[in-house]
């Protein structure tokens, strides 16, 4: 296996009105290819913020962050995007859907802006869908889909260019529970096939999916399992 993100001693803090705010405290965390990883702690305790930096959406303040090879300090904004949108495939707790376009072109859409050709694109889509058990669903749009269909499709979309990190915002926080266990299981079959999955969640259930568990706690970092 490859160490696919190491971060050594990563602080990120807010200002706001001159008052700094440390809300990443001393991060150390290393996570290999093909590893299912959740990140799992209470609301405020940093995980969208630690999201936002192994995304590379957001810069640390201090400390030195490495995704797939790349010390994310010597990147200037345009190579941010560029390692972002090779290496990173975002899933959101909002699916984050364009209402505008039906599931098979927001699927679609990530290959328009890598520049593949149109039919490459229709059926490299439509076979992700038709595995997520949408084949059905591919002609409707955002509104006409239940939850757990959009996140599906959502998902679909973030994996469609094959990025090497799947990395989940409490990607079932907005459905019942049987739904996130299938949200869950598709994960895990995406798991299974060698994406490495980075999953983040204040949701034991949720969290005990994965097959590593990182607690986050007031911007502090512990292993181990569900207690
Ligand atoms: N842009 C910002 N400016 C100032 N403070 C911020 C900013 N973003 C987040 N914070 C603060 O940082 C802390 C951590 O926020 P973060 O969004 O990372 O928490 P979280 O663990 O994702 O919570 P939740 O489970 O509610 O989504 C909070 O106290 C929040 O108010
Ligand atoms: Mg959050």
């Amino acid at each position: 296996m490859s160490t696919i993100l190491e971060m050594q001693d990563i602080v990120k803090s807010y200002y706001l009105d001159a008052e700094e705010l440390v809300v990443l405290k001393d991060i150390n965390l290393k996570i290999e290819e093909g590893e299912f990883v959740s990140i799992l702690g209470p609301s405020g305790s940093g995980k969208s913020t630690l999201m936002n930096i192994i995304g590379c959406l957001d810069v640390p303040t201090q400390g030195k962050y490495v995704l797939a090879d790349h010390d994310v300090k010597d990147l200037d904004e345009k190579e941010l995007a560029r390692i972002r949108n090779r290496e990173i495939g975002f899933v959101f707790q909002s699916f984050q859907l364009l209402p505008r376009l039906n599931a098979l072109e927001n699927v679609e859409l990530p290959m328009i802006y890598a520049g593949e050709p149109p039919q490459y694109r229709q059926k490299k889509a439509a076979e992700l869908l038709e595995r997520m058990g949408l084949g059905n669903k591919m002609r409707n749009y955002p509104n006409q889909l239940s939850g757990g269909q959009q996140q599906r499709v959502a998902i679909a979309r973030s994996v469609v260019t094959e990025p090497t990190i799947l990395l989940a915002d409490e990607p079932t926080g907005s459905l019942d529970q049987k739904t996130g266990e299938q949200i869950m299981d598709l994960f895990e079959e995406l798991n299974n096939d060698g994406r490495t999955i980075i999953m983040i969640t204040h949701d034991p259930n949720i969290a005990s999916h994965a097959k590593r568990i990182v607690h986050i706690l007031d911007g502090h970092l512990s292993e181990g399992p569900v207690h």
